[in-house]
Parts: structure tokens; sequence; C-alpha cells
């Protein structure tokens, strides 16, 4: 099989080129990323390099010429679409970014693979457009949008427009809904990675509001694997819902890495919550398991030990990735919480 990534060298893509590659021998990829501030080409050099089976192009899916160009060769038989904006805190910033990517460059890249007739298309979406749970329940496929921050109303826009893509032009879509990933590779804006980048510089770890939202954590790879099985065995039009049954408060994730990582609690800064937070997400993915057969394979404790190895041994990775935009971001965040 040969397929186009999008968005494959931002966390998510990157673990999915790499686990793809390694576990299908006879699968080729080409990488399509804009390469903002979150895409880092390095991720996957040694691929660039070295692996014939792999081929990168920076390049925008907004951009209609080229992806056309792109999938006029006749050989690639699917799309996966990770390529997004993906940091609900900088939507809240400015969700101008957020519409171009995630809701028209995701109808470009539909539209140019509908005229291309691409046999698959997998849009990689998130559990965050069904909006917020209360105390008990879970998110089912068939619970109602409702999405609270422009960067989940964004991705719900994408999700209506696969529908509709689906229903008008029988087009080949699938969509994946997954609840909060952390693993290898993630940007330190999101929760694990910017906490532990703190705590191992003994800086203040902020928690917005009083800590007790709650997210159904799932390792990287457990995701990937949905993906894969969607595209792989998935019916096409349906949405999968995947999830890590492995439902935390912030402050519980927080006080977990603190004690992996030997520093102390007094590190926890409370901080004004951020607008529109979410309190809680859960996933019901048992549709995924009777129809893919998908399981979630590592614990929280343990998927968050391997993903700290993994940071432990790639600092020089975290630094590279911190460029003066990613600062400039934070510092402005910071002094707008304080
Ligand atoms: P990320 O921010 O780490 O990576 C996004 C990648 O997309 C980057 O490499 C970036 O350069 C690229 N990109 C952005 N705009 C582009 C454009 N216009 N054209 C081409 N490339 C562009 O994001 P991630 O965490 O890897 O998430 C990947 C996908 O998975 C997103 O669609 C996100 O909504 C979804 N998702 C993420 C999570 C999570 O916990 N991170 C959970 C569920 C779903
Ligand atoms: P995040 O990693 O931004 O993912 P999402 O907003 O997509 O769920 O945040 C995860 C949770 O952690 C969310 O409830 C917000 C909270 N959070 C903090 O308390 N402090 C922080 O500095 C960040 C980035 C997130």
């Amino acid at each position: 099989m040969k397929l186009l990534v999008t968005g494959g060298c931002g966390f998510i893509g990157t673990n999915f080129i790499r686990l793809m590659l390694d576990k299908h021998k006879d699968w080729s990829i080409i990488n399509l990323d804009k390469l903002t501030y979150a895409g880092n080409r390095l991720n996957l050099i040694d691929l660039e390099e070295n692996e014939s089976r792999y081929d990168f192009i920076q390049g925008d899916i907004c951009d209609r010429e080229m992806v056309m160009d792109l999938l006029a060769d006749k050989t690639i038989d699917a799309v996966v679409n990770f390529a997004a904006e993906s940091h609900v805190d900088r939507s809240i910033n400015d969700p101008s970014p957020f519409v171009t990517t995630n809701i028209q460059g995701a109808q470009n890249l539909m539209e140019c693979a509908r005229q291309r007739k691409t046999d698959r298309f997998v849009h990689v979406s998130t559990d965050e457009v069904y909006g917020s749970l209360g105390d008990s329940g879970k998110f089912t496929e068939t619970t109602p949008l409702a999405p609270n921050s422009p960067y989940s109303a964004s991705k719900a826009g994408a999700d209506l427009m696969a529908r509709a893509y689906f229903e008008t032009y029988k087009f080949p879509i699938l969509v994946t809904r997954c609840s909060n990933n952390y693993g290898p590779y993630q940007f330190p804006e999101k929760l694990i990675p910017l906490m532990f980048m703190n705590a191992k510089s003994d800086k203040p770890l902020p928690v917005y509001g009083n800590g007790m939202n709650i997210r159904d954590w799932i390792y990287v790879d457990d995701h990937c694997l949905g993906v894969e099985l969607t595209l792989i065995k998935g019916r096409e039009g349906q949405a999968y819902n995947f999830g890590g049954d492995a439902e935390e408060t912030n402050i519980n994730v927080i006080k977990t890495l603190l004690s992996i990582v030997g520093k102390p609690e007094s590190l926890v800064t409370y901080v004004k919550d951020r607008p529109g937070h979410d309190q809680r997400y859960a996933m019901d993915f048992s549709l995924a398991a009777e129809e893919l057969g998908f399981a979630p394979t590592l614990s929280f404790e343990a998927g968050l030990k391997k993903t700290i190895e993994w940071y432990e041994s790639n600092t020089t990775w975290l630094e590279q990735v911190q460029s003066g935009e990613y600062r400039t971001f934070m510092n402005t965040w910071y002094e707008e919480r304080a």
C-alpha cells in the first residue's frame, strides 16, 4: 500500500509513520507537512536518509494545485490526514489558522482525493468534538457534536464535512476520534511534556483551575493502532472512537509524573483556568473493539514511564523544538494567566 500521510512531522504523525513502515514492509509513505512551529522534519530524518519507502514533501494541505498534482499519482492508495493546528490554548488566542487548516485544508484534501478517485481516506479527529461530560457517562459515536473551543469547533467542522462527502458523493472516507495522546515527540506545550520540562528545570508547573479536569489518556502507539485498523478494516462513512480506558485528573497526572522524575509536589502552581475548559472526556470505544478488534495495550502508568524515559534520553530534541516562536507564545500565555 502507498499512503499519503499529512502532518507526519508532528507528534502523532511521526509515531504513525515509524510504526507503519516498521510493521508493513510492503507499505510506502509520502509525508506532506507544512512544517509549522509544531512540525519537525528532523523527527524522521533517519528515514529520509536511509529508507527508500519514505518521502518527505514540504507543503500546505490548503494548496489545491499541489495536492491535485500529488494525488495524480495513481499508485497512492489512501490518504491519512493528521495535519492540523492542534493546541486548544493557541486556538483561544487566535482561531483563524484553525479554521484555515482544520476546516478548509481538510476539505481541500477531501476534494482533491475525491476528484482523483483515491480509494480510501482516513480523517484523524478528536474526542473534543463531543464537548464536555459531567461525572458519569462516556462519549459514543452517536453523542451529538458540541465543541466548546475554537480548536474542537474546527475539528467538528471537518468531521461534518467528512460526513457530507460520504453522504453526498459516497466518497470512501472514515473518521477516527481519539482521546488525549501522550508519548515520544509530543510538542512541549501539551500537558505531559510541558510538565516534564518544567519539573526537570525546577520551574513551576502551571495547573489550570483546580486541577480536577479529567482526560482519558492513551499512549500514542495505541492511537496509531486505531488509525491503522480503521484504514485497513473500517466501514466507509463511519466514525470510530478510540481511548485508553485511563481516566485521570490533571493533578493526578502531574503528581504521578513528579514522583517518576523525583521532583517535589511543591512545584505545582495553580493558575487561572482556561476559558471554556472542558471538565471531563471519556471514550466508549466498544464499536472499534467489536468491528476492528481494537484494544489499548498499555496502562497509563506503564505508558507514562515509557514516555518519561524517552524525554529523559532526548533532551536535545526538547531543546531543538523550542524555537523563538514557541517561547514567545508561552511567555505571553503565562503573563496573561498570572
Ligand atoms: P501536532 O501539532 O503535533 O502536529 C501537527 C502537524 O501538522 C505538524 O507537523 C504541522 O507542521 C502539520 N501541519 C499543520 N498545518 C498544516 C498544513 N496546513 N498543511 C500541512 N501540514 C500542516 O499535532 P498532533 O498532536 O500530532 O495531532 C495530529 C492529529 O491528531 C490532529 O489532527 C489532531 O487534531 C488529532 N488528535 C490529536 C490528539 C492529541 O492528544 N495530540 C488527540 C486526538 C486527535
Ligand atoms: P492539553 O495537553 O492542552 O490537551 P487538551 O486541552 O487537548 O485536553 O491539556 C490537557 C489538560 O491539562 C487540560 O485539562 C488542560 C490542562 N493543562 C494545565 O492544567 N496546564 C497546562 O499548562 C496545560 C498545557 C494543560
